[in-house]
């Protein structure tokens, strides 16, 4: 067996993907290792949303050079968003061996068993077809309790400063039939919950193609896709993330409502509240139709957990713009957020028709304003939950103080409570009796 060493960066697609790549490689005879001093090809796969992830990954592009002048038989190749992008600067120079798109990993082995000294392997095609399917991922052990199964790839949103449809090409839904199989199988192996990822999973359309025996003429949305998914079993979890608040729809909530195995947490990317920012980032809502669809999701799905991603300091943005995501903020009340000072990308359509005005030092003001009322919020949403009783899915020991088990509510609050009889996959039932801002400390029922 040869050895492969990968490091992924980025969002969950790109772990999702990794766990492909592994799979695709493993049929060619290559076996994972955790240090990259005996591998034979060390992988990259990389994100591009903002400068510093690429930053990042150009800082370990020179880790593995290094690793290369010791080990000239080493191949080094980049693969994932970063690779469509930069694949002249990458291929110049001969730093890496070789470069794949996210649509490409197909032939990964083909391209590797290709590479020779001076002959650099590179396929960034993007297609409109490819979703890997058919292709079984090895999943990297995070905690076998829970699983990634991507449902779509690619986005047709055209958010203006966001690099995704470049990189990742245009939106496809994969087959609902093997994204069941595939969450079958996971439960079978042992996994309690699966995370069904897509850049907007409230736009997946599956239909199934004209020729086939079996559903001729059916069509599978996302909530019909939510409901086979969760009828696999009662103890099988499951997840979803990205929701689009435009997209949405009052029959995903009723689904959702209608399971008690689908969680209850949205993902609700916001980026801001100001409607002009909105519509400079063609967001296809307003400030109103997204705190309508809260106001939604909160009657439809009671004590459903609500997360959001915000942007500070977009092209032209002004105080009032910022002062309209705070009080966004103010009125929600998210449980956790991830929040971002606005990174140019090259070839984005703000990059072409939009200065990049708001200073570095002003973004990074604003950004510390959004992070220090969203520390405040998410703190009395997580000790408002003091008192309830839930049930947790236990993960594994808590990091911080290992004698004790952490686990996810439904919700996604994360929990933690002193327990030497639960292992990693139980389903247990807790009491919240404290809470930082992050954790919510409970003890067993
Ligand atoms: N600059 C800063 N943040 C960005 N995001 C996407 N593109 C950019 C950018 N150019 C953020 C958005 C998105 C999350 C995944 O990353 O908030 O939801
Ligand atoms: Fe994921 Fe976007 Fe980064 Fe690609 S660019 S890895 S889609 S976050």
């Amino acid at each position: 067996m040869k050895k492969l060493y990968i490091e992924t960066y980025g969002c969950q697609m790109n772990v999702n993907d990794s766990e492909v790549i592994l799979s695709i490689l493993s049929k060619a005879g290559y076996e994972r290792t955790e240090e990259m001093s005996e591998a034979d090809l060390i992988l990259a796969n990389t994100c591009s949303i903002r400068e510093n992830a690429e930053q990042r990954v150009f800082g370990r592009i020179d880790v593995f050079r290094l690793e290369k002048k010791k080990r000239p038989e080493v191949l080094i190749g980049i693969v994932g968003c970063m690779a469509e992008r930069l694949k002249d600067k990458l291929l110049d120079g001969r730093i890496v061996d070789l470069v794949a798109g996210p649509d490409s990993y197909r032939r990964l082995p083909e391209m590797v068993a290709a590479v020779n000294p001076g002959n650099p392997q590179i396929d960034v095609q993007l297609s409109r077809t490819e979703t890997y399917d058919d292709i079984a991922p090895l999943r990297l052990d995070r905690n076998g309790v829970s699983a990634y199964i991507s449902i779509m790839r690619g986005c047709n949103n055209c958010c203006s400063y966001c690099v995704v449809p470049y990189t990742r090409g245009a939106e496809r839904s994969r087959d609902p039939y093997t994204i069941v199989r595939e969450a079958e199988e996971a439960f079978a192996a042992g996994y309690k919950e699966v995370n069904l990822l897509g850049q907007n999973v409230d736009s997946y359309l599956w239909k199934a193609p004209e020729d086939c025996p079996e559903h001729c003429g059916e069509s599978v949305n996302f909530a019909q896709l939510l409901e086979k998914v969760a009828a696999i079993s009662p103890q099988l979890r499951v997840r979803f993330s990205t929701s689009y608040p435009s997209d949405i729809t009052d029959e995903v909530l009723y689904t959702m409502a209608a399971h008690s195995n689908i969680c209850r947490h949205i993902h609700f990317p916001v980026q801001s509240g100001s409607d002009a920012m909105l519509e400079k980032m063609r967001r296809k809502y307003d400030r109103k139709w997204y705190l309508e669809r809260v106001a939604r999701i909160r009657e439809i799905v009671p004590d459903c957990g609500l997360t959001t991603d915000v942007i500070a300091g977009f092209c032209g943005e002004s105080e009032e713009d910022h002062r309209d995501t705070l009080s966004l903020f103010e009125e929600v009340g998210f449980d956790a957020a991830f929040m971002f000072q606005y990174s140019e990308r090259p070839g984005t359509l703000a990059a072409r028709k939009f200065e990049d005005d708001v200073p570095p030092e002003v973004k990074t003001r604003r950004l510390n304003e959004i992070i220090a009322l969203q520390n405040r919020k998410g703190a009395e949403n997580y000790r408002k939950m003091i008192g309830r009783r839930l049930e947790v899915l236990v993960e594994g020991p808590s990091k911080k103080t290992p004698e004790d088990l952490c686990g996810r509510a439904s919700n996604y609050m994360m929990c933690v409570w002193p327990d030497s009889v639960h292992k990693a996959g139980d389903y247990v039932q807790v009491e919240v009796v404290d809470a930082t801002p992050a954790t919510l400390l409970c003890r067993l029922v």
